[in-house]
């Protein structure tokens, strides 16, 4: 073993640092925010949980439960040392976090309470994939989900609206936001049927994957991004056309609800997604600037999913915003928001100054400003070099002039402008700059 390794983050996996990390905070919060207006609160959810409630909601079949997800045996809670794992002890990271909120809603007996229950939540997800631009093994979501007794599509339009207008404060505006309806148990078993005997007709010229699909999955096949498959899908019979009456009518409330929001969207017929549990409305938001791992939302209806993991009858829809895309995305298009960063560099000379540098740090952080404060004494010119390559706004300077007259001299570094304050007028300066900064 080569003692002096270079330990390196695990492949699809990566570290958000400085300032970076002030930008997905912004943005955090900037969701947080929104969603709270929309009445929605918070769940903090465990980011592991029992194997089959991944199979059993997201669905055995789908990429993502059978080949993405990290499995392993809890040896813990199975029995001996060294014993082999019950199939049913299995674990897994989750890979997405709807089927985790189903469960803590059902654990929690959440139906009970009044209304809709509205619950977003932040954190990673994990999916052992091909990493690139992009698309990593672990990665963020922020995500919301309605659940409860009705399905009117004003619900649906409202979380979409929630969405945009989380986007739109963000400066992600170059987005377009697909929506289709992909029927419910009473018209899709039908509709499937058919879409799989019209590729049986052709499924010699498909390939592996959509030819295997045929069999598990026939609407994953309009997925399908292989070129040589694009001619043949576009022919194959559309879902629009098959939709039972209450489908097509819940679809026809979604458009008449996003049009009352002044919402633009397309109509993407083949917007199935990649999980079995959605039923009628199915979304997905793309943004410029990203390649081939360019959406950065998907969502859904998905009643009856509840009922699926041994909950009461509960309708139900969400959507999961990925963090990491639409970060690059904003970093992409140059919009970024001007957060405010270091304020103030105490530049402290002699150590007669420094318990005034001491006291004046303390007041201005509790005036909510950011402040660096020099540990040790340094000579006057290595002080505001520093304070200028740490990109403070400020350098407030302290010598035994400022300490004799009990006032401060505060330098604004971008323009060297300087003057001579009292602790008063410092922090009615400081406060107007922020202010105007606003
Ligand atoms: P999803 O479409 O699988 O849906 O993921 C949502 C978003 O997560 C994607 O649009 C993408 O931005 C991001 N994402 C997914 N995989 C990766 C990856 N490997 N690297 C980077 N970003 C990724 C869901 O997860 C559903 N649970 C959404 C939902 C909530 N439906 C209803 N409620």
């Amino acid at each position: 073993m080569n003692e002096r390794k270079q330990f390196r983050a695990i492949k699809g996996t990566r570290d958000i640092t400085p300032p970076d990390s002030a930008l997905w905070n912004w943005f955090e919060r900037t969701a947080r925010d929104t969603f709270e207006s929309f009445n929605f609160r918070e769940i903090r959810l465990p980011i592991f949980e029992e194997t089959s409630l991944f199979a059993r909601s997201v669905g055995g079949e789908t990429d993502i439960v059978s080949k993405e997800m990290y499995t392993f045996a809890d040896r813990s809670s199975s029995a001996a040392e060294g014993a082999p794992a019950d199939p049913g002890d299995l674990i897994s990271l989750r890979p997405e976090a709807t089927a985790s909120t189903m469960r803590a809603y059902i654990e929690h007996g959440m139906h009970a309470l009044p209304g809709n229950v509205k619950l977003y939540y932040i954190g990673p997800m994990f999916r052992r994939e091909r990493p690139q631009k992009g698309r990593y093994r672990q990665f963020y979501q922020i995500g919301a989900e309605v659940l409860g007794q009705s399905d009117a599509p004003a619900i649906d339009a409202e979380v979409i609206e929630m969405l945009m207008l989380f986007f739109q404060r963000v400066g992600l505006t170059r987005t377009t936001l697909y929506i289709n309806s992909i029927g419910d148990k009473n018209c899709r078993p039908a509709y499937v049927e058919l879409l799989r005997a019209e590729l049986q007709k052709v499924k010699d010229q498909l390939g592996a994957d959509s030819q295997r699909r045929i069999e598990t999955n026939p609407l994953r096949v309009l997925d399908s991004k292989i070129p040589h498959e694009q001619d043949i899908i576009a022919k194959l019979p559309r879902i629009a056309d098959h939709l039972c009456d209450a489908c097509k009518e819940n679809y026809a409330g979604l458009k008449r609800e996003l049009a009352l929001r002044g919402i633009a969207y397309e109509e993407n017929w083949r917007l199935v997604r990649g999980l079995d549990y959605y039923t009628r409305t199915t979304f997905e938001v793309i943004a410029e600037g990203l390649g081939s791992q360019n959406a950065v939302c998907g969502g859904g209806r998905y009643d009856g999913l509840v009922e699926l993991l041994g909950g009461p009858p509960t309708k139900g829809i969400g959507f999961a915003i990925g963090t990491d895309r639409s970060i690059l995305s904003i970093q992409e298009s140059g919009n970024l928001p001007q957060l405010p960063g270091l304020a103030v560099f105490v530049a402290w000379m002699g150590m007669d100054a420094y318990p005034t540098a001491v006291k004046i740090a303390r007041t201005l952080r509790d005036a909510g400003f950011d402040v660096e404060l020099p540990g040790e004494e340094m000579k006057f010119k290595k002080l505001l070099n520093l304070a200028d390559r740490l990109g403070a706004r400020y350098a407030l300077i302290i010598g035994s002039d400022e300490v004799a007259s009990g006032t401060f001299t505060l330098k604004r570094l971008a323009d060297a402008d300087q003057k001579k304050l009292n602790e008063s007028e410092l922090i009615e300066t400081l406060k107007s700059e922020r202010g105007n900064r606003a």
